[in-house]
């Protein structure tokens, strides 16, 4: 979409025009239509089967916001304004919210899921922090817990420490692990003496959330997605849940995951809450469990896979060949039909929220630059920044890098302060064994 056309428009009717333009252009997938340059050619049978308001909407809806100048310094001023901002105890608290949500959302769907919850009394989390989906279910249920997460230091900025929390520490140790070694088999604690014998009834597997929009290669975000779910499905009872986030664009890779996962589970659902609207993944609320004759063949799968993208031959590169996806290179209908009513609500939503920070976004222009700042978050809690953060750039793989925007990185003595102190919180938050707890937290 060429930026001209896009700098034009000032209300977000004209954005609604060129929406119904581009998808009335028919068909919509010739050669030289930027959607089709968007799109990997796994990706069209998907577009095609998909009604028009859901995945054909979202590509060109968010083409014609990444492009748009005013959301670029929207964005830019975000992240200034985030910056400058002390670590506050709503930091994170963002993700508690979203799992209240998501057992919303999949109860109204699901009845059967409130009472799965209140069954369970074990969970994993991979990829835990505080004040995550870990609290809420510590808050509100009576499980014990298990956290998995990396000891470095890259990610979540600025999340503070819920001191109040600290009581439910007993209740859920935390293990210093890179999920990807563990699936390799070369974890480094002894966290496996203490996975319960029957396994977990819940397992959250949430770590690539916040990579989902970083600048890492596209082979790092894979291998860590199939090293989550190889260790989800070798460590879940029958008749457990899983919670996998998961990338919407329907990627070979992303149906080949969702094909395991609907070959495992009872039921399969993509859950896509409000607070996190804009971003490109949705949850994967997997529920009952079934140890099928399939299982081994599927371990063996993603074991490959992961093996694959450790090798150099697959190396740090965005868009890996990965081996043994869907043979002829096409998936079948009945795949196609199945993703495409998996995720079109969840699409939807998607565009709904980028819909309505566009519309918010050029109603600041159009009042002046006075308005327009008093449109951004000026008070900074987390829950606003992830709901207003805008879409970003496009990267290599057609994927689309929110954080590849105009942000500057956190560098600052204050900033390192703010992590020194929130790696000591997390620390205390959830009692890490001493065994494990030397290196930074995450
Ligand atoms: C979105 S945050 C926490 C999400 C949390 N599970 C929740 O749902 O509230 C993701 C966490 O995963 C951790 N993480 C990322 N890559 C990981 C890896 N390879 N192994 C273990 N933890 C990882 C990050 O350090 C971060 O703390």
């Amino acid at each position: 979409m060429d930026h001209t056309t896009v700098a034009r428009f000032t209300t977000i009717a004209d954005v609604d025009r060129q929406i119904s333009l581009v998808l009335s252009d028919s068909p919509i997938l010739t050669t030289g239509n930027f959607i089709t340059s968007r799109l990997t050619r796994f990706e069209h049978p998907f577009f095609n089967a998909s009604p028009a308001d859901a995945l054909p909407r979202l590509l060109v809806l968010k083409e014609l916001y990444r492009v748009h100048d005013a959301v670029d310094r929207t964005y830019a001023e975000h992240a200034r304004a985030n910056r400058a901002r002390p670590a506050s105890a709503s930091d994170l608290e963002v993700f508690r919210r979203t799992f209240e949500e998501i057992v919303e959302l999949t109860t109204h769907r699901r009845p059967e899921f409130r009472s799965a919850l209140g069954r369970a009394r074990r969970f994993l989390d991979l990829g835990c922090a505080p004040g995550g989906f870990a609290t809420w279910l510590l808050q509100n249920t009576g499980m014990q817990g298990m956290g998995i997460t990396l000891p470095s230091d890259t990610s979540v900025p600025g999340v503070p420490v819920q001191d109040a929390l600290q009581s439910y520490a007993p209740r859920f140790p935390v293990y210093l692990e890179d999920v990807c070694e563990i699936a390799r088999g070369q974890s480094v604690t002894d966290w496996e003496k203490h996975v319960p014998s029957t396994g977990f009834d819940l397992i959250i597997a949430n770590a690539c959330i916040m990579l989902a929009e970083s600048s890492v290669p596209r082979s790092t975000k894979i291998r860590l997605m199939y090293a989550q779910l190889l260790i989800a499905l070798e460590r879940i009872t029958a008749g457990g849940t899983l919670i996998l986030s998961l990338w919407m664009r329907p990627f070979d890779w992303v149906v080949d995951i969702v094909a395991i996962l609907n070959g495992s589970f009872g039921s399969i659902d993509a859950i896509k809450p409000r607070y996190q609207g804009k971003t490109s993944f949705a949850y994967i609320v997997c529920q009952d469990y079934k140890i099928t004759a399939n299982k081994p063949r599927h371990i063996e799968h993603l074991r490959a896979v992961i093996q694959h993208l450790d090798s150099a031959e697959a190396g740090d590169i965005d868009t890996p060949t990965l081996p043994n996806l869907f043979d002829s290179g096409t998936p079948d209908e009945e795949t196609v039909a199945f993703i495409v009513r998996l995720f079109t609500p969840a699409w939807q939503r998607q565009c709904d929220a980028i819909h309505r920070d566009y519309e918010r976004v050029l109603s600041g222009i159009n009042s002046g630059p006075a308005a327009h700042s008093s449109q951004c978050p000026s008070s900074p809690t987390v829950s606003r920044r992830l709901q207003e953060i805008p879409a970003g750039r496009s990267n290599a793989d057609n994927s689309f890098d929110w954080r590849k925007r105009h942000v500057e990185q956190p560098n600052d003595a204050d900033y390192r302060r703010r992590q020194d102190q929130r790696n000591t919180g997390f620390r205390q938050l959830f009692g890490v064994p001493t065994a494990v707890s030397e290196g930074r937290w995450r």
